[in-house]
């Protein structure tokens, strides 16, 4: 287990560990320093992109672009921010999320766009949606539905929870490393969490390339070996190379060493 894992888990025990501070804030402390980031423990322990989760059955395509939910319900207003991160703790813009959720009944609206809404991170790669908590429904603890997407990259469709809620323990597929910091607080619930994307970022200046004896151009060999982002890898299958197939991208083709 991760550390990150392992603070989550904390958080799940309830109120008094959660003083103890979440994992969520600790890469934004860094990204915040202005210094270029090197790896730390959070970052470089193995943690761990933000684990997928089922899409379930009540996702609906073409949700509208707004960061409020409440206009057409009602329950305890709740907030839910955060950044996105990518895999070097450096923050990505322009990053999609598209949450649903429940109402405060437990009630999904399946015809219209209820507690459906998408939105984009700002260039500090932040997000901030308004809603109220969902209810609960049959065999479901609380939660809330997301998908993540980085520009041209793909999507991470996940699940978000809520510490302390009984059915976290019986609810057969939720993740710990999903919970959301919560505070009472605004007149209602103020979660945070932050996104980790599976996505390799450069150690130093953010718009300097990952680098390398990779070559976007280059035909390789099964068993040729080139570095790429600070990494090793081995190639797997004969091929061609192009933008887009870097080493960390294409574990079919590559194997880190
Ligand atoms: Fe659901």
């Amino acid at each position: 287990m991760s550390r990150k894992s392992v603070l989550k888990a904390a958080l799940a025990v309830g109120p008094a560990a959660a003083l103890l501070g979440g994992g969520t804030a600790l890469a934004r402390d860094k990204a915040a320093s202005g210094r270029p980031l090197t790896p730390t423990p959070y970052c470089d322990d193995g943690d761990d992109p933000t684990p997928p989760q089922t899409e379930g059955p009540y996702f609906t395509p073409g949700s509208p672009r707004r960061s409020s939910l409440t206009g057409s319900g009602s329950g305890t207003l709740l907030t839910v921010s955060g950044y996105v991160f990518g895999l070097g703790c450096q923050v990505i813009p322009d990053v999609l999320l598209d949450f649903w959720q429940a109402d405060a009944q437990g009630a999904y609206d399946n015809i219209g766009y209820r507690y459906r809404g998408h939105q984009y991170t700002d260039a500090s790669g932040a997000f901030k949606l308004t809603t109220h908590v969902p209810g609960l429904y049959p065999g479901r603890t609380r939660h809330l539905h997301v998908k993540v997407q980085a520009p041209n990259r793909p999507v991470l469709t996940t699940q978000l929870y809520f510490p302390g809620e009984p059915r976290n323990n019986t609810d057969t597929i939720f993740d710990p490393a999903l919970l959301m910091d919560v505070r009472d607080g605004g007149g209602g619930k103020q979660g945070s969490f932050d996104f980790v994307l599976n996505i390799q970022q450069g150690g130093g200046d953010p718009g300097e390339p990952p680098g390398g004896t990779w070559s976007a151009s280059a035909d390789y060999r099964p068993g040729d070996r080139v570095t790429y982002g600070g990494a090793e890898y081995e190639c797997l299958q004969g091929h061609q190379a192009t933008t887009g197939w870097e080493p960390p991208n294409v574990p079919a083709l590559w194997r880190r060493l």
